[in-house]
């Protein structure tokens, strides 16, 4: 499968990484292009694929291309690619927030899907909500289905209001885990544990418990 990155940060790495520890593509089908020479460096070296600074080389003539840069630059990139995708494309956006008329419009491109992963995405535990356009042929969609996969668990939807709520849930919520984790070791510190007996059970207590309400449910 011939695959295109624009951005080469981390969620592009985490992707790439599992795509090819899972055979999805091979290294020599894979393109990212970054801004930055030090990533396209560490990337190219590490993973075994070509390496651009050219978003449009990065898109040009790939069966998926991955948008995976930060929401601010997103138009910018937009602009470099609109009008120069084949209607065949597929087009997959991880970008937090940004709707599919945004991207429909900036890229003037229909066969679009939207995705919202979150951050243990970046270690392959993630929970992915998609939804695609009309354009996006059934093949499409099981290419999108395994691509997503590969960050954790995904889930399609069908109307893109339920990837605004993800945000609200799957998306925002490790935040709330990471600050309840801080709170719990802060208190457990407090009681007289060391920082390393207090983070070792405040771990384990959230990893044992979210696998048991996990089976019990
Ligand atoms: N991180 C997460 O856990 C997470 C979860 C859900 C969704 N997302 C979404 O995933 C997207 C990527 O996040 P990330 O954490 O991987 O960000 P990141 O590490 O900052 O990666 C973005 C990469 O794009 C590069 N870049 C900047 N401008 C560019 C341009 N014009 N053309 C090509 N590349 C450019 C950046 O280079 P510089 O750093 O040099 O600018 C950086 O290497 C974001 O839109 C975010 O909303 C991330």
């Amino acid at each position: 499968m011939k695959i295109g990155f624009v951005g080469g940060g981390n969620m592009a790495e985490a992707i790439l990484s599992s795509i090819l520890t899972k055979e999805l593509s091979r290294p020599e089908e894979i393109i990212v292009s970054d801004v930055a020479e030090t990533r396209r460096d560490y990337l190219q070296k590490r993973f075994h694929i070509q390496v651009t600074a050219n978003n449009l080389e990065a898109a040009k003539g790939r069966e998926i291309v991955i948008l995976a840069v930060k929401p601010q630059v997103l138009n910018e990139v937009m602009a470099g690619l609109k009008n120069q995708l084949k209607d065949d494309q597929l087009v997959i956006s991880i970008i937090a927030g940004k709707s599919i008329n945004t991207l429909n419009s900036g890229l003037a491109h229909n066969c679009i899907v939207r995705s919202m992963p979150n951050t243990p995405a970046q270690i392959g535990e993630g929970m992915t909500v998609w939804t695609a356009t009309s354009s996006v042929t059934p093949g499409q969609r099981r290419y999108a289905a395994s691509i997503l996969g590969v960050m954790g668990l995904e889930i399609a939807v069908d109307d893109e209001k339920y990837l605004d709520m993800a945000t609200a849930v799957s998306g925002s919520g490790p935040a709330y885990v990471f600050l309840f984790v801080e709170s719990m070791i802060a208190a457990a510190v407090q009681l007289g544990f060391t920082p390393e007996i207090a983070q070792k059970l405040v771990m384990q207590t959230l990893l044992g418990s979210s696998h048991f309400a996990a089976k019990i449910r």
